[in-house]
């Protein structure tokens, strides 16, 4: 087994992973490792953009107060206001390495902010409707240039190693492309690979989202925080033919009004922010509406705004929708709620710290607490920069330490041809999520999903102790982790709070409480 040894192992390479990537190499080696190209994360998805004070109009305070409004009582107010307070600093450094936010017409000084549901303002900088897109190209412009980080493509981390000590010392790597594992060896471990969006049937995320780094964390005895609350992004494209396309919430920012097949508006009777309320009342009500006229979709209507309009600010989403025949300055477009984000993950405290030592998360695969039950749109590619800042300056402290010798123990065999099991295993579990760990729960439907995942993990456990893998199975054993770390959390909530709603316990407690999980202790 090869050893690649470096001072940081990053594993991700999205915004979060990026960023710390590129701070990091300041202060030593870094290998980032990332399971596809470089460019395929979710932040490459991304089309909202990064919510950031940054006119007088606006203020820290109403910010703040969204944020945690959002958050359903979980917001950990005092990280909120930390994130909130050192945004302007963070999105000056991404400008300062060539991102190109969207400008106000005639104004090179003045950035057109979009305004999504749960913000009481306009404040959210965007490039166009691909966001993600260009902070992506313009960050991995910069990492390509750096000769102290070494990028490792198609190599998909397995599992974390621990030293005797408890330490986390690096992970037990599979490149994919030689079909060999590896051992990238780290004076410190940061997991910054975002959600795991495909454990549901449907989804917003690009397939890549499967939870790995919650998963590996959990099975080495990290704490696991408010795994049940899964954003259900409400509009995405309803085209069951390909993957689910986002249709962004700043087109309702713009105007864009939902409306049943028959032509009636309804989020008036669901809240009196009616389009723009927090994305899980807004999903929620479509759930509803969906399942009283067992119809497939509801319309989400912006015919109101010119095309000439329409592709200057949505160029990305008026192509992608014509494509599939729907010219949306002219036609109603189908959507559906989708699983989108991770409001829960790895327990860190306010440097990025999980409860193991030595390892690192950030980004969607962390829970910080400043989303709490329920995200504010806009604020997790703000999470990636503000927490990649912190992991970068209180690692430093682990680089000087000289670190004890570690036995690598990997002994499975790998194996490339498909078995039935793992085919299987994909469709039953993604059916399983949508249709009992989805938007609404009932305590019935947790027992059953519960006992249907345990039994197929014990089936891919067995299977992945015995021989190996590829990358499929690699994800699919996280996935179903992740489908039973959400089950449990949600068993454990005796309430309906922010996206987890519970038919049995429709209101909330009084008391707001995170769920931890921990694979001693369950
Ligand atoms: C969107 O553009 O609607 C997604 C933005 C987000 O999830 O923050």
């Amino acid at each position: 087994m090869t050893n690649i040894k470096s001072d940081y192992l990053v594993v991700g390479s999205g915004l979060a992973g990026l960023s710390l990537a590129l701070k990091a190499s300041n202060n030593g080696s870094v290998s980032l490792i990332t399971k596809k190209k470089m460019f395929d994360s979710a932040t490459g998805k991304a089309q909202g953009g990064i919510a950031c004070v940054s006119e007088k109009s606006d203020s820290f305070e109403a910010h703040i107060r969204d944020t945690i409004v959002s958050g359903a009582g979980l917001c950990d107010e005092q990280m909120v206001e930390r994130m909130v307070f050192e945004a302007p600093e963070r999105i000056k450094e991404l400008i300062s390495l060539g991102v190109n936010f969207s400008k106000k017409d005639c104004s090179d000084a003045k950035f057109e902010l979009a305004l999504e549901g749960g913000h009481s303002k306009r404040r959210i900088l965007h490039a166009g409707d691909i966001t993600g897109n260009e902070i992506e190209h313009v960050l991995i412009g910069n990492i390509r240039k750096h000769k102290n980080i070494v990028v490792y493509e198609n190599h998909i981390a397995v599992d974390l190693i621990l030293d005797d000590g408890k330490m986390c010392r690096g992970a037990y790597v599979f490149d994919s492309e030689n079909n060999n594992v590896e051992v990238f060896e780290a004076k410190v471990t940061a997991l910054a690979c975002g959600g795991a969006g495909r454990a549901y049937l449907y989804t917003s995320n690009p397939d890549i989202a499967t939870g790995d780094a919650v998963a590996m964390a959990y099975r080495i005895g990290a704490d696991i925080e408010n795994m049940e609350f899964v954003q259900f992004h409400p509009t995405c494209l309803y085209n069951r033919e390909t993957v689910s396309f986002l249709i962004s919430e700043a087109i309702r920012g713009e105007g864009g009004i939902l409306k049943l097949k028959n032509g009636e508006t309804f989020m008036d009777k669901y809240s009196p922010l009616k389009e723009l309320a927090a994305r899980d009342i807004v999903a929620r009500a479509i759930n509803n509406e969906l399942k009283v006229r067992k119809e497939n979709f509801v319309y989400l209507d912006i015919t109101a705004r010119s095309r000439d309009f329409l592709t200057k600010r949505f160029p990305n989403i008026y192509l992608e929708c014509l494509k599939c025949g729907i010219d949306i300055s002219k036609d109603m477009i189908p959507v559906i709620p989708a699983a989108h984000f991770f409001c829960g993950g790895i327990a860190i405290d306010e440097n990025g710290r999980t409860s193991i030592k030595n390892l690192y998360a950030l980004g969607e695969t962390a829970c910080s607490g400043v989303h709490g039950a329920n995200r504010l749109a806009s604020n997790s590619m703000l999470e990636c920069i503000v927490y990649a800042e912190r992991v970068y300056k209180d690692s430093l402290q682990f680089l000087g330490k000289e670190y004890s010798r570690v036995d690598f123990k990997f002994t499975r065999n790998i194996i490339t041809s498909k078995r039935d099991i793992f085919m299987s295993g994909w469709e039953e579990v993604r059916q399983l999520t949508w249709s009992h760990l989805g938007i609404s729960r009932s305590n019935e439907k947790l027992l059953e999903a519960k006992r249907r995942i345990g039994v197929l993990k014990s089936e891919i456990e067995q299977y992945f102790e015995e021989d190996c893998f590829a990358v499929n199975e690699v994800e699919l054993r996280n996935v179903v982790f992740i489908s039973e770390m959400i089950v449990s959390s949600a068993i454990n909530r005796k309430e309906s709070r922010g996206a987890h709603f519970n038919t049995d316990y429709p209101f909330m407690l009084p008391e707001a409480k995170n769920t931890i999980i921990n694979i001693n202790t369950k």
